[in-house]
């Protein structure tokens, strides 16, 4: 078993290893006395995970009860949330109860609002289920849901008590997923490590979620309100929280990311701003992922959206610009640069 310990406004550790799961009470024992926990999940891994951990918890002399949503991002919006705190409040989940999110970035990221807004703010661990959540959502305490306006827009920083991923939860996840997962496993290395990227393509997941987690863990020490550097996990997502909403969610998280990383670091190369075209590099690597760079909208609804990111101070947005495959900077630039980027950067 792996461990790194997560030292921001509170200190957590996130264990990695092959049967945590079925564990779990055993770890949660070790950090907390006998008490009700609410488990937040979907109709997906309520299927496949919740018994397992339900039954660990319980002989560790846990109280364990279920809240469940339909899975799919359609879900992440005010009336899940809304639902599952009147759940809670139902269950009389009081402030020294726990919460658990047990599943992927949708549930990790409904579970840690409810977390951190319940009562105030309650205690909640995370059980990622997914490659995505595991090496993204699960990690540094962002949690968030979509308004009608767009991605992530309602949310609360709330740091988990302990992370517990169990990488055998991978097996069962269907190919798109496991894609998924490793495009958010190239931002990782476009921002941190090109020396992943034969890692992720040799789908070496057990070395690829150490590192990510490594590189993320990291960036929430030094900048856990995401003021300055954590902002580069942010890369490509400006364009990519578009393509999410104007596809209507039908184009998946991962593949968003890895479009709008493509025609991020083009428009930037473009624009004089990158020292170095990496959008060569990241076409290649995610053609090997099956991703392809298109992109069904035009810069022009993509820069509409854009208004719209958390990322805009008085003005002006926080770019992640690449230097090279493996090191990017942040530069503020202004609307009228970000529009001709992201036009630069759809144009083929
Ligand atoms: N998902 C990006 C972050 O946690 O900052």
């Amino acid at each position: 078993m792996k461990k790194y310990t997560v030292s921001a406004s509170s200190v957590y550790d996130v264990l990695i290893g092959r049967g945590l799961l079925a564990d779990a009470g055993r770890y949660l024992a070790e950090l907390y006395t006998p008490r009700h926990i609410s488990v937040i999940t979907d109709s997906t891994v309520n299927g496949k995970y919740s018994q397992v951990l339900m039954t660990s918890l319980m002989e560790h002399g846990f109280r364990p009860s279920k809240i469940l949503f339909p899975a799919g991002e359609h879900s992440k919006n005010l009336t899940t949330y809304a639902n599952i705190l009147e759940a809670l409040a139902e269950d009389c989940i009081s402030r020294s109860d726990l919460l658990i999110a047990l599943g992927g970035g949708v549930v990790c990221d409904l579970a840690g609002f409810v977390a951190g807004t319940y009562m105030r703010g309650i205690d909640y661990i995370v059980i990622p289920t997914t490659l995505q959540a595991a090496i993204d959502t699960a990690i540094g305490g962002k949690a968030a849901i979509n308004l009608n306006a767009g991605k992530n827009l309602a949310g609360v920083f709330w740091q988990p008590s302990l992370v517990l991923c169990d990488p055998g939860t991978f097996q069962t996840l269907p190919e798109p997923q496991i894609i998924d997962g490793l495009a958010e496993a190239v931002k990782c290395a476009a921002i941190s490590d090109a020396g992943l990227v034969p890692k992720i393509l040799d789908r070496d997941l057990d070395y690829v979620v150490e590192r990510c987690i490594s590189i993320k863990k990291s960036l929430v020490e030094v900048d856990e309100r995401d003021t300055g550097l954590r902002q580069l996990l942010n890369f490509g997502h400006t364009a990519a929280h578009g393509i999410e909403k104007l596809s209507a969610y039908s184009i998946s998280h991962g593949r968003a990311v890895a479009k709008g990383m493509i025609a991020e670091a083009r428009g930037a190369w473009r624009m004089g701003l990158a020292k170095t075209d990496i959008s060569g590099d990241l076409t290649e690597i995610f053609a090997s992922l099956g991703i392809t760079p298109d992109i069904p909208f035009s810069a022009r609804d993509l820069y509409e959206h854009a208004l719209k990111d958390k990322k805009i101070r008085d003005n002006r947005i926080n770019m992640i610009i690449p230097e090279s495959l493996g090191k990017c900077t942040l530069r503020r630039i202004s609307f009228t640069e970000l529009s001709e980027l992201l036009r630069l950067g759809v144009e083929a």
